[in-house]
């Protein structure tokens, strides 16, 4: 199975004029991408994720604040990633259950290879490690 990975995005600027960082497919984006989304405003005091994805892969960036993001496959690995630059991204393949903490104000990019399909998620989490 393929492993998460952190994606270094290049930060192209300097510091008086700010930066711009880019996702391009096949660059650093191993899957065409089919669908955008975003979330915020999710206090610091609420866990999201608890699913996993049969098929979708994602790439996700903090683009504002600080968000703790937890995978693990079914066999109980477990990878740990702090999104805690704009220009740092992780790869999520798909089959890993995801726990996502946020700071204040932070503010989720995902860049995702399907569009949404609530048929592809798996919300149990004995259903995730067991089969079913
Ligand atoms: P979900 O993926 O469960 O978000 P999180 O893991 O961050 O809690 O989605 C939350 C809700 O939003 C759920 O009711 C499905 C809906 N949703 C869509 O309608 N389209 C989408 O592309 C996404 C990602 C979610």
């Amino acid at each position: 199975m393929k492993e998460p990975k952190e994606i270094a995005f290049q930060s192209i600027g300097q510091p008086d004029l700010g930066y711009i960082s880019v996702a391009q497919y096949e660059d650093l984006v191993p899957f065409e991408i089919k669908r955008v989304y975003w979330t915020y405003f999710t206090p610091n005091h609420i866990v999201r994720g608890n699913h996993a994805h049969k098929q979708l892969k994602q790439v996700i960036v903090a683009v504002s604040g600080v968000i703790d993001f937890t995978l693990e496959d079914s066999n109980g690995n477990t990878f740990e990633f702090v999104l805690d630059n704009p220009n740092k991204g992780i790869y999520v393949p798909e089959g890993y259950w995801r726990t996502i903490r946020f700071s204040h104000s932070a503010v989720l990019l995902c860049l995702a290879s399907e569009n949404y399909d609530e048929k592809d998620y798996i919300r149990d989490y004995s259903e995730f490690k067991h089969g079913k």
